[in-house]
């Protein structure tokens, strides 16, 4: 796992954009692996940033999203599928043909099976991550297992809270209690990850994941298994580190 932690959150949104689009450059057709959540806004505006000043395409990019919540059309302005148009592809070349995230309307399970499909068939070479504050990756809350696929699962009362910030105006009920999201399995079949935190609140999690034993209790620490892991931290989310 390479450490990488700079003064404040623009740091840490720019010194991931180097390295999102330097693997862009590289290959101008490779597979991403997306988040949601605050962390990846600064992050999103670099990226938008750099293709409106070099015009680095994203026409032949493929993405494929981390999770969604259950329920939510893909036009309701509180699903993720609306966010990443939002904060990011409306704003680039992407062909959103291109764009997979998890359709979490009609039958779940068969979404969830074509989801793990698609996954396998296209691969993921590089995987953009955040963590929740109890070490989630995805919406993989602690306990789940290391095997786990696309499924839907259930929302921790404490995700649920700290989403509501962002997402549903601070109002707890109006926040889905389900949602589909990757396993960690799909997570660590991708080739390279760039994990980014920002902030006290991912203090714990983050010395959980890079400095205690990889346990399902801290979904984040499985990463320590990875080959490639990047992991770029604010002064504050690394505040607790050795
Ligand atoms: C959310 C998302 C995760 C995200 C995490 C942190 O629940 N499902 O993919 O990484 O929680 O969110 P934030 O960046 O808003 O702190």
């Amino acid at each position: 796992m390479k450490v990488i932690i700079v003064e404040n959150y623009d740091e840490a949104s720019v010194e991931a954009s180097k390295i999102m689009l330097a693997a862009i450059k590289a290959n101008p057709s490779i597979h991403l692996g997306l988040a949601t959540g605050t962390t990846p806004v600064g992050l999103y505006k670099e990226m938008v940033k750099d293709f409106k000043e070099n015009g680095t395409s994203y026409k032949d990019v493929k993405s494929f999203n981390l999770d969604e919540y259950s329920g939510l059309p893909k036009t309701h302005d509180q699903s993720y599928y609306y966010f990443m148009i939002e904060n990011l592809f409306k704003h680039l070349d992407i062909n959103l043909d291109n764009v997979h995230i998890q359709e979490s309307q009609g039958n779940i399970e068969e979404n969830c099976k074509k989801y793990n499909e698609l996954l396998e068939t296209e691969g993921v070479d590089l995987q953009l991550l955040g963590i929740g504050s109890n070490g989630h990756i995805g919406f993989n809350e602690p306990g789940t297992s290391f095997d786990a696929v696309t499924r839907e699962i259930a929302l921790h009362d404490s995700t649920v809270a700290d989403n509501a910030r962002l997402f549903f105006d601070g109002d707890l009920d109006a926040v889905p209690k389900k949602a589909l999201t990757q396993g960690i399995k799909n997570i660590m079949n991708a080739k390279e990850i760039v994990l980014l935190a920002s902030g006290t609140n991912k203090a714990k999690a983050v010395k959980g994941m890079i400095e205690g034993e990889i346990t399902t209790d801290l979904p984040a620490s499985v990463l320590q298994n990875h080959p490639n892991v990047t992991v770029i931290l604010d002064k504050e989310a690394a505040s607790l580190l050795k």
